[in-house]
């Protein structure tokens, strides 16, 4: 089932929204990192808290140079959610913790569409009010 989430132009790189389509009732995080959408389950696996609501971050990575002192730097700035309840962190693009786990939550496609696209498709897209204008934000849930 598509979900309307809204015009391009309302999310721009770096921003985010939580939608609630009637089939996730805790809602679905869209993420526009650098012009690519990512959509998450509003559902941290550890232990349910309301990870979309979480702040956006980055994390540090090492580099072992053979000639010099190990460097530490700040890397993927907005690309990591913390969950608001424990801090877990998770990696928008992927849905995976970004330490050493199995734990990962729910992921899923989202898709730019044309208008002309989404009005060939209307009779099956559950919508919320927006106008639509240019490309549209689309959540495949
Ligand atoms: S519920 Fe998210 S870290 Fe615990």
């Amino acid at each position: 089932m598509k979900y309307v989430v809204g015009p391009v132009t309302d999310l721009p790189p770096g921003a985010s929204t939580i939608v609630y389509p009637d089939k996730v009732k805790s809602g679905i995080g869209v993420y526009n990192i650098e012009g690519e959408f990512f959509a998450l389950k509003n559902t941290c696996p550890h232990m349910g808290g309301p990870l979309c609501r979480g702040k956006l971050r980055g994390t540090s990575a090492s580099e072992l140079p053979a000639d010099r002192q190990p460097e530490v730097h700040w890397v993927r700035q907005g690309e990591i959610v913390s969950c608001p309840w424990h801090h877990w962190e998770f990696d928008i693009k992927t849905g995976k913790t970004i330490f050493e786990s199995r734990q990962k939550v729910r992921s899923y496609p989202v898709s730019v569409e044309s208008a002309e696209e989404l009005k060939r498709l209307e009779a099956g897209v559950e919508t919320v009010p927006v106008s639509v204008e240019g490309a549209t934000v689309v959540l495949h849930v």
